[in-house]
């Protein structure tokens, strides 16, 4: 066993969050050897209890539990702030021909090394990623995640029409690799499949289905993909798929909508999609600075409440334009402020931060796995130093409260304020 002590950030399973000031935070390795929280709470009520552990002292930092990054595509590390006129121009221009280059396998090993150690940099310890339709790159990203030990998920792209050479796959042959990836990767060791279309205007009608069937053989594997991002894709998944209630509708036609399912921007649902997301159990995968970037639209936060759909925070690098959580909890935080679209509301500092933690690995339904620092938690987590910057120690000097000191952090906050990245 070993006992940290600093201040403490973790969540109560209504979302609400819990601070020690003084906190202890203690690990023990499990039967597989993964460390695990075996308390957490006040020093002064437990420190008694678990005397003479070595303790780790971390004074004026705050530990709080690792980021989870609900959406991200690896390849695209090399993409970030490639500027066009919206999504589809964005993918044509850039983000299909620089995929391409993930054909070869020493190019995918060279970007995964460089995307986990910045995930690691910004505090980020579990993420759901899109490799590329190459299956090496999943064998890329997989065997380099599994060397640091993470509990990482990702898939190989399906798509197999209107797509160019070089990233297009084929059919039958994607749905065989697909399972063969499923076999090598899913529940080793700490990492998940994602079953991975990547939009349903690039997938044939039979693939999309043929998903769906190894969806349905495979339940603790996870899906994800895109949807109601930007208005000319809308468009022209609903001329592709006439038949489907809605563009989210085709998803839930071919049984890609149940839990463990996220889905990346949801931005331009209608209620009917949005009670489909809350009765199926997928979730959204909430990526603002992506939607900000390629001026997609603004999730509708109050609507999603309403409606009781899960979401989470994520990246959604390389649309989005940081792989930090200090800029995408901001960038939310805008979004939810927007007051030109629909009623601005002022997401509170803590939900912020549930979103990207906490509420995250719950739409992944790992809640009380990662996310966390509760009891039964792996013990993957983060040491912030509120001081890391002049100003941000000015601002945090003056917080009064845990609100005040988070939304300090996530204001000045960036990649200089993670102090360090515990994976368990
Ligand atoms: N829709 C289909 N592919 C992509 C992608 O790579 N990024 C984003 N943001 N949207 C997509
Ligand atoms: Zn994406």
């Amino acid at each position: 066993m070993h006992l940290y002590r600093s201040a403490l950030l973790r969540f109560a399973d209504d979302g609400s969050a819990l601070y020690d000031e003084d906190g202890l935070l203690a690990t023990a390795p499990d039967e597989r050897g993964v460390q695990r929280v075996v308390a957490a709470g006040p020093w002064q009520a437990l420190a008694a209890r678990h005397a003479g552990q070595p303790v780790t002292h971390w004074p004026g930092r705050l530990i709080a539990p690792g980021f989870v990054d609900l959406h991200i595509h690896f390849p695209q590390t090399d993409v970030i702030g490639s500027p066009a006129d919206g999504l589809l121009p964005w993918l044509e221009t850039y983000t299909f021909p620089h995929e391409s280059r993930f054909a070869d396998p020493a190019y995918a090993a060279g970007v995964a090394r460089f995307f986990l150690d910045e995930l690691a940099r910004n505090g980020v310890t579990t993420a759901l990623a899109f490799a590329t339709s190459h299956p090496g790159s999943v064998d890329a990203l997989m065997a380099e995640a599994r060397a640091r030990r993470l509990r990482l998920i990702g898939g190989k792209v399906l798509q197999d029409r209107h797509s160019p050479d070089g990233v297009r796959d084929q059919t039958e042959q994607s749905l065989i690799d697909t399972e063969a990836l499923i076999h090598r990767w899913h529940g080793v060791d700490r990492l998940g499949y994602a079953i991975t279309p990547r939009f349903a205007p690039t997938s044939t009608p039979a693939q999309l289905a043929g998903a769906g069937e190894i969806a349905a053989r495979h339940p603790g594997v996870w899906i994800q993909s895109h949807v109601a991002e930007n208005v000319d894709e809308i468009r022209w998944a609903r001329e592709l798929f006439p038949a489907s209630r809605s563009y989210l509708g085709v998803y839930g036609d071919c049984g890609l909508l149940r839990e463990r399912a996220i889905y990346a921007h949801c931005i331009h649902l209608d209620d009917a999609d949005r009670a489909l997301m809350r009765e199926t159990g997928a979730a959204a995968a909430v990526s603002p600075t992506s939607n900000l970037f390629l001026g997609s639209g603004f999730f509708d936060y109050a609507a999603a409440e309403r409606a009781g759909m899960a979401y989470g925070l994520a990246s959604d690098v390389g649309g989005g334009t940081s792989f930090s959580p200090f800029r995408t909890m901001l960038a939310a935080y805008y979004v939810g402020r927007e007051g030109q679209t629909r009623p601005g509301l002022s997401l509170a500092p803590e939900h912020l931060w549930w979103q990207h933690t906490a509420g995250a690995a719950q739409a992944l339904g790992l809640q009380g796995v990662v996310g966390n620092l509760q009891p039964g938690c792996e013990a993957d987590f983060v040491v912030l130093n509120p001081r890391a910057t002049p100003l941000l120690a000015r601002r945090t000097q003056a917080a009064q409260n845990l609100a005040e000191l988070l939304f300090a952090m996530i204001v000045l906050g960036d990649d200089r304020t993670v102090e360090r990245t515990v994976i368990a």
